[in-house]
C-alpha cells in the first residue's frame, strides 16, 4: 500500500486532513436532471444551479473543487431497482421473467448493457490561517500542521457547508472509501469505471471497514509524466538499432531503457509531455510488468469564447458524450466579489441575457424556437438584473483517457478542436500534465497553474452551462425497455408496469415510419404485459397475423379471427341480461349500423323486446334467434326491423354478431371464451374505412366500424372485472380514424375512468396525425424514425419537442438509418432508435432494448424474407 495523491495527514468522516495543513470537507452531488428539449426546464435547471453557487458563495473558503466522477452503477443494483417494481418475483411469481431478468443481467456484467452516472463530489477548503508552507517560512516549528485547528471548529465549518447545498443536490458526506474511490477512478481512467462505495442510508450504521479506510493505504501507482516522449524516445533508439550492425544493435536494446533515459536526461527538455501515463502496479502480470497503464491527457480551458454563444454541450458536459475516450471534468472555484465590479457586472447581465437565450438555444439546437425562449429570457432577465452579481473565478479542467496511447493522441486533437469550434480556447500545459492530474484530486490544494488558468465569471453565468448535471428517463423500477442514449452513460430505462396507472395516465403511443421498430416495441411490452400475468386485448389487422405469431410465445394466448366461425361477440350471448348490460351493448352497436334513430318507433320495439323478461320469456338468447322472432311475430315496424337486419344476417364476415346460417341450420356459436391472458383479434378481412363520413363507407367497412367497438366493449367489460393492470393494445389504430365513437370506446373511456381501475392503452400508428384529438391525454410517448419531413415536424411536436431543422433532421437522417442492402429495413444495430417522452416532463434520445428471449425476437421480425406467417405455424 502506498500514499494518496498528495501527502495525507489523516482522514476522519468526510474530512481529509492535508499533511501541508490544509483541511477540506467532502460531499458527494447529485446532478439536476435536466429535460435538454425544453427550454424552462434548461432555465430552471440554471437558476437551480445559480441557487448553488450563491449559496457557495457565502461560505468562508477561497478553494472550492467540483469533481465530476463516472461511476459504474452495480449490477445487483439496477436488478434490484427492476425487482422493486416487480413485488413476488423472489416468490417465484413470475418464472418466465426471471429468465429474462437472467440473461439481462449478464448483459449488464458483461458490459453489453453496463450503465453509468456522473456524481459529483464537492470539495472545499477550511480556512486555516497559515499553511505549513507559511510556517516554514516564518520559521516556526511545525509539529503539528493542523495545530490550533480544533474538532469542534471543523465540526461547524462541516456543518456550515452541508447546509449551504440546496436540497436537491441530495448531498451526502463522503467516507475515507470514498477517497479511495476517487483515487482508484483517477488512476483507472480509461481501463475501468469504479462503482461508488456505497454511503450508509439515513439512520443505518456506518460501515465499520470503510470508517477504517486510512490516509496511506492507497494502491500504488507509477506516473509517466513524459509518456509520450518516452515512447518516441524507445522508437527513436529502436530504428537507430536496425540501421547498427548486429553487435552494435544488440548493445543498444539489451540496454534499451538505460539509453531512453540517458537520451532523455540529455535532451530535458523532451520530457516536457502533453501525456501521462498511469502504471497500476497492483495489476502487474507477465505480459505488463508494470501493471496496465492509463493514459491520460489533461486539458484546460485558457479562455472562454469571447462571444457569449457558449455550447454548453460541448463544455462540461462533453465529458458524457459519446467521445471515443473516457473522461472527468473539475472545476476549481474562488468567489471574489471584486472580480466583476459594478460596471462589468451590469455588462455581463446585459451580455447574459443574450448568454442564457443561447446556452438554452444551443442544448436545443433551436433555430425557430424563439417566442418561448424569450418569455424564459425575460423572466431570467428581470430577476436577475434586480440581484447583486456573484463574482467568481472558475478553472476548467479535463481529462480523457484511454488504453491506447497514440488512439488517445488523435482523440485529444479533435476534442481540442471541438472546444475550439466553440470558442473555447484549451490549454494543454505541455509538463504540468502530472500538476494538473493532482488538481482534479479532493484534498489537493489549488496551484499556480490553476490560478492561471481561472476564468472570471459570475454565478448566473456560468450556471447556464449546467456543470451538475443528469439526464435520466422512465420510471424508477420495472421491467427494462430502452437505453438511453441522450448521453453515452447508458442509462436502462424501466417501465413499471404493474403500477403503472398510479402516476396518472399510463397509457402509451409508439409512432413511426414503416419499419422503424413500432411493433417490435409493442411487442416487447405485450410480452412483459403477460411475463406479469396481466391482461391484454389486441387488435391484429395484419394480413399474416403478425400478433397471432409472436402470441406464440406467450404463456396463455386466445387468437380469435372475427371473421372466421369460431366465437361469437354477439351482446346477447355475451352480456348480463337482468341488469340490462346486454341491452345497453345491443343498442350501441346495432342502432349505427341499421341506420335508425333513436327517437323512431323502431328504436322503441327494438328497447322492449331486448328488456331481460321479455327475451327470458322467449329463449331469444342470441341476436339470430331475436331477429327470426321479429320475422315470425309481426307488429308494426316488424317489417322495416327485419329487413334492416336481414342484410346484415346474410353477410358471412358478420358471423361474430349474428350466428351464421349453413345449408338452412343456425350454426349456433359460442360466446367468446376470453379468460385467456392475451386475446389476438384478427380482423384481416375486414377492410378499414379511412374517409371521414361513415355514411359513405362500404357495408364491410361500416360492419369493421362497429366490429372494433365490439371488442372494445367485451375488453372494457373484461377489464372491468380484473384488478390490476389491463391493456388494449392496438398496432396500426389509425384504423379507427372517422369513427369517434369506437376510438372514444377504446381510448378515452378507458383511459379516464380506467386509470382507477389500472388500465391503459398501448397504441401504434406510422403518423403521428394519426393520433386525433382521442388521444390528447396520453402521455408517453416514443417516436422512431420519420421518412419525410413534415411527418418528422409532427412527431416532434406530438411528443412536446421543439421541431427545430436540427431535430429533424436528425430524426430523417440518424435514426435508423435504413439500409438499401437490407430492403431498406432499419441498418443492424441502429434498430429502434428514437426520442421518449416519459410523461413525466422528461425527453430523451433512446434506443429500444432487443427483446430478452430469443424466440421473442424471432417471432417478432417482420423482415419479409423472414417473417414466419401464422399460416405456417404448426398448430
Ligand atoms: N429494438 C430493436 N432491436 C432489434 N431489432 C429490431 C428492433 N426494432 C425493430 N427491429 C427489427 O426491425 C424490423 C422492423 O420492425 P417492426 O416490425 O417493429 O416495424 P414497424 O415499425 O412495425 O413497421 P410497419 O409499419 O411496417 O409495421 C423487424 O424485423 C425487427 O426485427
Ligand atoms: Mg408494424
Amino acid at each position: 500500500m502506498a500514499t494518496y495523491a498528495t501527502p495525507l495527514a489523516g482522514l476522519e468522516g468526510n474530512v481529509i486532513y492535508g499533511k501541508d495543513g490544509s483541511v477540506w470537507v467532502n460531499f458527494l452531488l447529485e446532478g439536476i436532471n435536466v429535460n435538454p428539449y425544453n427550454p424552462s426546464k434548461v432555465s430552471s435547471v440554471q437558476a437551480i444551479t445559480d441557487d448553488l453557487f450563491t449559496s457557495l458563495s457565502a461560505i468562508d473558503s477561497s478553494d472550492f473543487l467540483i469533481l465530476g466522477i463516472k461511476s459504474q452503477i452495480r449490477p445487483e443494483d439496477i436488478m434490484a431497482q427492476c425487482a422493486a417494481g416487480l413485488p413476488g418475483l423472489q416468490d417465484g411469481a413470475y418464472a418466465d421473467l426471471v429468465t429474462q431478468l437472467n440473461v439481462f443481467f449478464r448483459k449488464i456484467k458483461s458490459g453489453e448493457l453496463a450503465s453509468f452516472e456522473r456524481l459529483y463530489w464537492l470539495s472545499v477548503a477550511m480556512p486555516v490561517g497559515l499553511t505549513t508552507t507559511e510556517k516554514i517560512l516564518g520559521k516556526m516549528v511545525i509539529t503539528d500542521p493542523h495545530d490550533g485547528i480544533s474538532i469542534k471548529s471543523v465540526r461547524a465549518f462541516n456543518a456550515s457547508v452541508m447546509k449551504a447545498i440546496p436540497e436537491k443536490f441530495h448531498a451526502r458526506p463522503t467516507t475515507p472509501q470514498h477517497v479511495r474511490w476517487v483515487f482508484d477512478r483517477a488512476r483507472l481512467r480509461g481501463l475501468e469505471v469504479p462503482f461508488a462505495p456505497k454511503t450508509p442510508a439515513k439512520g443505518e450504521k456506518p460501515d465499520k471497514a470503510a470508517m477504517k479506510f486510512g490516509a496511506n493505504s492507497f494502491p500504488q501507482v507509477n506516473i509517466d509524466q513524459a509518456a509520450d516522449t518516452a515512447a518516441l524516445t524507445e522508437k527513436f533508439i529502436e530504428d537507430l538499432a536496425d540501421r547498427l550492425n548486429e553487435r552494435g544493435a544488440k548493445a543498444l536494446k539489451s540496454g534499451k531503457s538505460s539509453a531512453v533515459s540517458s537520451f532523455l536526461n540529455n535532451f530535458r527538455s523532451l520530457t516536457s509531455s502533453r501525456m501521462l501515463a498511469i502504471r497500476n502496479l497492483e495489476t502487474n502480470n507477465a505480459d505488463f510488468p508494470d501493471g496496465y497503464t492509463s493514459h491520460q491527457v489533461m486539458m484546460g480551458i485558457a479562455s472562454p469564447p469571447t462571444r457569449t454563444s457558449t455550447a454548453v454541450n460541448s463544455f462540461t458536459y462533453i465529458v458524457d458524450q459519446a467521445i471515443g475516450c473516457d473522461a472527468d471534468f473539475a472545476l476549481r472555484i474562488t468567489f471574489d466579489a471584486s472580480a466583476v465590479s459594478k460596471e462589468t457586472a451590469s455588462k455581463a447581465l446585459r451580455d447574459m441575457k443574450s448568454e442564457d437565450l443561447a446556452n438554452s438555444r444551443d442544448e436545443l439546437d433551436v433555430e425557430d424556437y424563439a417566442d418561448d425562449m424569450n418569455n424564459v429570457r425575460e423572466l431570467h432577465a428581470t430577476v436577475k438584473a434586480e440581484s447583486n452579481p456573484i463574482g467568481m473565478k472558475v478553472a476548467a479542467l479535463f481529462a480523457f483517457a484511454h488504453p491506447d496511447m497514440d488512439y488517445l493522441k488523435r482523440r485529444a486533437a479533435t476534442l481540442s478542436k471541438t472546444f475550439g469550434n466553440a470558442g473555447f480556447t484549451t490549454y494543454q500545459a505541455v509538463g504540468g500534465q502530472h500538476d494538473m492530474w493532482m488538481q482534479m484530486l479532493p484534498g489537493v490544494t489549488r496551484s499556480r497553474l490553476t490560478d492561471d488558468l481561472m476564468m472570471t465569471t459570475t454565478s448566473y453565468l456560468f450556471s447556464g452551462c449546467m456543470p451538475l448535471r443528469k439526464t435520466v428517463i422512465g420510471d424508477s423500477k420495472g421491467v427494462p425497455v430502452a437505453i438511453n442514449t441522450e448521453n453515452a452513460l447508458g442509462q436502462i430505462i424501466l417501465w413499471d408496469v404493474l403500477n403503472a396507472t398510479d402516476k396518472g395516465n399510463a397509457s402509451i403511443t409508439v409512432c413511426g415510419a414503416q419499419g422503424a421498430g413500432k411493433s417490435y416495441l409493442i411487442k416487447l411490452l405485450l410480452g412483459y404485459m403477460l411475463d406479469l400475468n396481466r391482461y391484454v386485448y389486441l387488435i391484429d389487422q395484419h394480413k399474416h397475423g403478425e400478433y397471432e405469431v409472436f402470441a406464440t410465445t406467450l404463456s396463455d394466448s386466445f387468437v380469435f379471427d372475427v371473421t372466421g366461425r369460431q366465437a361469437s361477440l354477439d351482446p346477447l350471448k355475451l352480456y348480463p341480461s337482468e341488469d340490462g348490460t346486454a341491452a345497453q351493448v345491443f343498442m350501441d352497436l346495432w342502432l349505427p349500423l341499421l341506420n335508425i334513430a333513436i327517437d323512431s318507433p323502431e328504436a322503441v320495439a327494438l328497447s322492449r323486446m331486448l328488456k331481460h323478461e321479455f327475451r327470458n320469456a322467449r329463449k331469444l338468447h342470441s341476436t339470430r334467434a331475436l331477429i327470426d322472432y321479429i320475422r315470425r311475430n309481426p307488429v308494426d315496424v316488424s317489417e322495416s326491423l327485419s329487413g334492416k337486419f336481414a342484410f346484415w344476417g346474410e353477410q358471412t364476415f358478420c358471423s361474430a354478431l349474428i350466428d351464421p346460417v349453413d345449408h338452412g341450420e343456425v350454426i349456433n356459436l359460442p360466446p367468446l371464451d376470453a379468460q385467456s391472458h392475451c386475446v389476438v383479434f384478427r380482423t384481416h378481412n375486414l377492410a378499414v374505412y379511412r374517409g371521414n363520413n361513415i355514411a359513405e363507407a362500404e357495408p364491410s367497412e361500416r360492419y369493421a366500424a362497429v366490429m372494433y367497438n365490439a371488442i372494445a366493449r367485451a375488453a372494457a367489460y373484461r377489464f372491468s372485472q380484473i384488478k390490476g393492470a389491463c391493456a388494449f393494445f392496438g398496432d396500426e389504430l389509425h384504423f379507427l380514424d372517422g369513427n369517434d365513437r369506437v376510438l372514444d370506446r377504446l381510448i378515452r373511456t378507458p383511459d379516464r375512468t380506467g386509470r382507477k381501475d389500472g388500465n391503459f392503452i398501448v397504441g401504434g400508428s406510422q403518423l403521428a396525425s394519426d393520433f386525433g384529438s382521442q388521444y390528447d391525454m396520453i402521455k408517453r410517448k416514443f417516436i422512431l424514425r420519420q421518412e419525410t419531413h413534415p411527418n418528422a415536424v409532427e412527431a416532434l411536436e406530438w411528443a412536446d419537442m421543439p421541431a427545430t431543422e436540427y431535430l429533424v433532421s436528425r430524426m430523417l437522417e440518424e435514426t435508423s438509418p435504413p439500409d438499401p442492402d437490407d430492403n431498406n429495413m432499419p441498418t443492424r444495430g441502429r434498430e429502434g432508435e428514437g426520442w421518449f417522452n416519459d410523461g413525466s416532463g422528461n425527453i430523451a434520445r433512446i434506443k429500444v432494448l432487443q427483446h430478452l428471449r430469443a424466440d421473442r425476437g424471432r417471432m417478432a421480425d417482420t423482415t419479409s424474407s423472414r417473417m414466419i406467417r401464422a399460416e405456417e405455424l404448426v398448430r
